[in-house]
């Protein structure tokens, strides 16, 4: 059966990898498991299997909206903060619309331009930095306005997070026309007081849609549950292509018990800035640079290909991502995990360091292939 053509052009979904015998530190989750609390109200939601979820999400958006000091209306949840990007693709996006996407980041806002035919520009991240000068000098180069500009910060794979000025800028010079999508994945992990929080800036800006998840800090991946944040009116026209029951009962459950858990958060934080120090000081003393990160990970070039760098260091029992579908084939990416898991991935940095020397190079931007060119309209994922 022919599918449509713009298929073609599409790769598959390229996941962190998950071996029985090593511990994962290839996608950025939660090393401490799931909040206990969510963990309690899933097995009581389990009893209510056979009833279908509230379909309008009433108690999710409430008390998400109650955490963030906002309205129920101003929020979207999904199944995953993945399915609210493919809802915001096909509430916005026409055949052949320009939108633009950093050059090494995140693959899903590809995906979902790519589901709708939309027409995808890649903005060049020289030092593996999204400026907003790169972002407007594309929007620039043509007359007509692009119809969305996708931003992650903190960013995967980099870590690296915009600041608050920085995103203004973007902001206060594109047209009202111009979604931007903001990607937060990450960002309950910054600590910079710098860090651009976009969820604040929604009613400012009627053009701004934030994306969350419950799959990071809470813990909570398996539950496929995020939404996203923006004026009741944005997320009236999103509605429209949601999905009946998007969000399974089990997931509903789990966030709204999670978002009581503020200890579960706190202790998440503090195992991440203990990680995030020792696994600095680890390998800096090995000789690796690891990128400025905001996140729950380290992004790092070896000094060679990063699919042999991660190879060795799974055949020490821990599975970290290497960055080719990022476009940087000379990089890895290593989820901050906790002493234990620390203690593993050691053995394995230990052993790379002494097959593949590090790079001396502090050049990060250094690097092969299309991550070099300009603002293309590139393929990469
Ligand atoms: C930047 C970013 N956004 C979104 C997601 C996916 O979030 P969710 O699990 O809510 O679909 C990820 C997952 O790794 C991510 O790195």
């Amino acid at each position: 059966m022919q599918v449509r053509s713009t298929l073609s052009r599409m790769t598959p979904y390229v996941a962190g990898e998950r071996r029985t015998d090593a511990i994962k530190l290839s996608s950025n989750e939660n090393p401490l498991g799931p909040s206990p609390a969510a963990l309690e109200a899933v097995r009581r939601a389990l009893d209510e299997s056979h009833i279908y979820p509230d379909g309008a999400l009433r108690g999710l958006r409430t008390a998400i909206a109650g955490h963030m000091g906002t309205e129920p209306e101003m929020i979207i949840p999904g199944n995953g903060s993945d399915e609210v990007l493919t809802m915001i693709a096909g509430t916005y996006l026409n055949p052949g619309e320009r939108v633009l996407i950093g050059e090494h980041t995140f693959s899903q806002y590809a995906f979902a331009a790519r589901l709708l035919d939309a027409e995808i520009e890649r903005v060049p991240m020289p030092e593996l930095r999204l400026t907003p000068e790169a972002i407007l000098r594309a929007v620039a180069a043509r007359r007509d306005p692009p119809r969305a500009i996708f931003i992650c910060t903190p960013n995967n794979p980099t870590g690296i997070a915009f600041t608050r000025a920085e995103l203004r800028h973007v902001l206060d010079n594109v047209s009202e026309r111009t979604l931007v999508v903001v990607d937060h994945a990450y960002q309950e992990y910054a600590t910079s007081p710098e860090v651009a929080d976009a969820t604040a800036m929604v009613n400012r800006y009627p053009n701004l849609i934030v994306l969350r998840t419950f799959s990071k800090i809470y813990g909570l991946a398996a539950n496929r549950i995020g939404y996203g944040v923006a004026t009741a009116e944005r997320i009236a026209e999103l509605e429209r292509v949601r999905l009946p029951f998007n969000v399974n009962g089990l997931g509903q459950a789990a966030a709204i018990g999670a978002l009581g858990d503020d200890g579960f958060v706190v202790r998440s934080l503090e195992t991440n800035r203990r990680g995030d120090e020792r696994m600095r000081a680890l390998l800096a003393e090995l000789g690796y640079q690891p990128l400025p990160s905001e996140a729950n990970f380290l992004c790092f070039p070896v000094g060679g290909d990063a699919r042999a760098a991660a190879e060795i260091i799974a055949s020490h029992g821990a599975t970290v991502r290497a960055l080719g579908s990022f476009g940087l084939p000379g990089h890895l990416r290593v989820t901050i995990g906790t002493d234990q898991q620390i203690d593993v991935l050691e053995r394995g940095l230990r052993a790379l360091a002494a097959q593949i020397p590090p790079d001396a190079r502090s050049d990060h931007g250094a690097r092969t292939g299309a991550a070099n060119s300009g603002v293309t309209a590139g393929s990469q994922q």
